[in-house]
């Protein structure tokens, strides 16, 4: 494992401190301040532990405010429900990829943490009785799929930005320090591989810090930019993801990338699948409801990978929509206008802006967009990283945890169900600070850290800003993004895949030549997109090689060459490394956890995954 703090030959650069640094010292440092990241802060305060959040945009910016549908919990405010029947759809949802003892942990403190949410002020839709409303939502099923369930607590199609706001003011009731629109650099590892805190800058004023703390939490998000088309912000880089693998340390289970149904065409913008759960339904170009024939049972609301791969198909053979026959049209058109109004505000707003249509009358453009990466860093339900090491798939580093998209626990496995990723932002933010309650001490004596430390850091920073190639930032991106919207989506074949990894080493091997326009420290947007695209590049690199490496089907990686998922070969998870020198990809795989949390539930074999 390598160590970013001495001794790795890539710092005489900045020996001589050109960049001063600020120290600072903690209990905690939360990296980013999304759903996740803002529930573990509010954990870690109220046990006592000196708590910082760095965030490279205001915290209720952070891309939870764009969730839309809900949260899932068994509540059973519309009918009978079960955490049990929640776990069994998530595990079939992971196509077994899911490791069953977090996804018990997930199922089980779900209704919990909803409560939580409810008591601390979200302001959930509500039933006639005055209980949290539920929608039903793509794979969640009663009595072990034998119904629908109504299991994703809403408000209105607003849920991410109403929980966001709350979990900040949650936040603030407490003693956690803000550093706003401070852009994580690298983490501070020590020669044991252990993590030690984080290097920043903070972009407002160009001046750059060391965060030295017990434990570390990336809850960066996902790096959904890596694709030309995706529902995420501008800000979804996996920031978090590419300072582990900058760390010597693996990502896991990234062939795994979902593609959400219904992304307007053209803009990529988000329609909630809560569209279908409230009545919508997809027809192709005849005017069919083609997803009976796909899904006889749960029809539009099967689950992700399904309905983008039927989609996909229809597509192909020719019933697409529209002049070039190259989406699919949603209907709500059907829908009594006042519950489009009261339940579906704000995708009627998103589909008059970006598609110029009036959901009262037309149907809207969608596409399979990407919207949601399964794979990341590997961690138990804790939220402790963990890395294949001296023959114990499960050694856990020390100092470092990961939450939210960032993290795969993996209660995702191989495709996640609508909903269940605002629940594991909350659920596993509070594991997490319960977890740092109890290991941590606050106030602790913490190692000095090495004289270098940091400066692996500021060496690439200042590599890049002194980066005088020939290629804007811009057109490296929308090489990458080009490539794995090609090479790497719904449907993937060896040959497709092979081509992919070889023309992803070469926007790797391009971006030698980057020119970076302004050296300064200040507000430079350019040197911040070249960082984050240096981020994205090395996510990207990882992704292709894990899918190319894996040679069946199993939930959002649909091999055409190999159309069947393989349990004896393949039920265990990719952990792909990128050689920081080198930047060379090396796969391994450890085993999914075959067994539940507690003995109240037994594991849940492995059968045919149909809807
Ligand atoms: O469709 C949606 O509202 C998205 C929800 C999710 O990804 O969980």
């Amino acid at each position: 494992m390598a160590a970013n703090g001495s001794g790795n030959g890539a710092v005489p650069a900045v020996n001589g401190r050109a960049y001063p640094l600020e120290d600072h010292t903690c209990d905690v440092v939360v990296v980013g301040a999304g759903g996740a990241g803002l529930r573990a802060v509010v954990g870690c305060s109220e046990a006592g532990l000196r708590t910082v959040c760095l965030t490279k945009v205001f915290p209720t910016r952070s891309h939870t405010v764009a969730a839309q549908g809900g949260i899932s919990a068994a509540l059973g405010n519309m009918g009978p429900d079960d955490w049990r029947w929640h776990m069994y759809d998530t595990v079939k949802g992971s196509d077994w990829l899911g490791d069953q003892d977090a996804i018990e942990y997930l199922c089980r403190n779900a209704p919990a943490a909803v409560y939580e949410l409810e008591h601390w002020g979200v302001p959930f839709s509500r039933t006639e009785e005055g209980k949290i409303y539920q929608r039903p939502f793509g794979g969640m099923t009663t009595n072990y799929g034998q119904g629908i369930a109504q299991r994703t607590c809403a408000a209105a199609d607003r849920t991410g930005h109403a929980m966001l706001h709350t979990l900040y003011g949650a936040a603030l009731k407490h003693s956690a320090e803000f550093y706003v629109e401070y852009f994580v650099l690298d983490l501070i590892m020590d020669s044991e591989g252990a993590c030690r805190g984080v290097v920043a800058l903070n972009l407002d004023d160009g001046t750059l810090h060391r965060f030295r703390s017990q434990m570390t939490i990336l809850a960066t998000g996902g790096y959904g930019r890596a694709y030309y088309s995706c529902t995420g912000a501008h800000t979804q880089t996996g920031d978090g993801n590419a300072m582990v693998l900058r760390a010597g340390l693996p990502l896991q289970d990234m062939e795994f990338v979902q593609f959400h149904p219904t992304g307007i065409y053209g803009s990529g913008c988000l329609i909630t699948e809560g569209s279908r759960g409230e009545g919508g339904y997809l027809v192709n170009s005849e005017g069919e409801r083609f997803m009976e024939r796909y899904a006889p049972s749960a029809k539009d609301l099967a689950s992700r990978d399904v309905v983008s791969r039927a989609m996909t198909i229809e597509i192909r053979e020719g019933r697409g929509v529209g002049k070039s026959k190259d989406h699919i049209f949603l209907h709500l058109d059907h829908l009594d206008p006042k519950i489009l109004a009261e339940r579906l505000p704000g995708i009627s707003e998103s589909a008059k802006i970006f598609a110029g249509v009036d959901v009262t009358k037309e149907p809207i453009p969608v596409l399979p967009t990407v919207h949601y990466n399964m794979g990341g860093i590997a961690t138990n339900y804790h939220g402790e990283v963990l890395v294949k090491k001296d023959g114990n798939p499960d050694h856990v580093v020390p100092g470092l945890m990961a939450l939210g998209e960032a993290a795969c626990v993996s209660v995702h496995g191989a495709n996640r169900l609508g909903s269940n990723s605002l629940i594991d932002l909350v659920v596993f933010g509070r594991a997490a600070a319960l977890r740092c309650a109890d290991v941590l001490e606050a106030g602790a004596n913490q190692p000095t850290l090495a004289k270098d430390a940091g400066d692996f850091a500021l060496a690439r920073l200042d590599r890049f800003r002194n980066a005088s190639g020939s290629t804007p930032t811009s057109e490296l991106r929308t090489n990458m993004q080009r490539v794995m919207q090609n090479n790497c989506a719904v449907f993937r074949t060896g040959e497709v895949l092979s081509e992919g990894v070889k023309l992803i080493d070469e926007v790797l091997a391009s971006a030698a030549d980057v020119k970076v326009s302004d050296r300064s420290l200040i507000w430079n947007t350019d040197l911040v997109e070249t960082l984050e695209f240096d981020n994205l590049i090395a996510q990207a690199v990882v992704t292709m090689n894990s899918a190319a490496n894996r040679t069946e089907s199993r939930g959002a990686h649909a091999r055409e060459d190999f159309p069947d998922r393989d349990d004896k070969q393949w039920m265990k998870h990719t952990q792909a490394w990128l050689d920081p020198e080198t930047r060379k990809v090396t796969i391994d795989y450890r085993p999914v956890h075959t067994y539940t949390m507690t003995n109240e539930i037994s594991y849940i074999e492995p059968k045919a995954r149909v809807y």
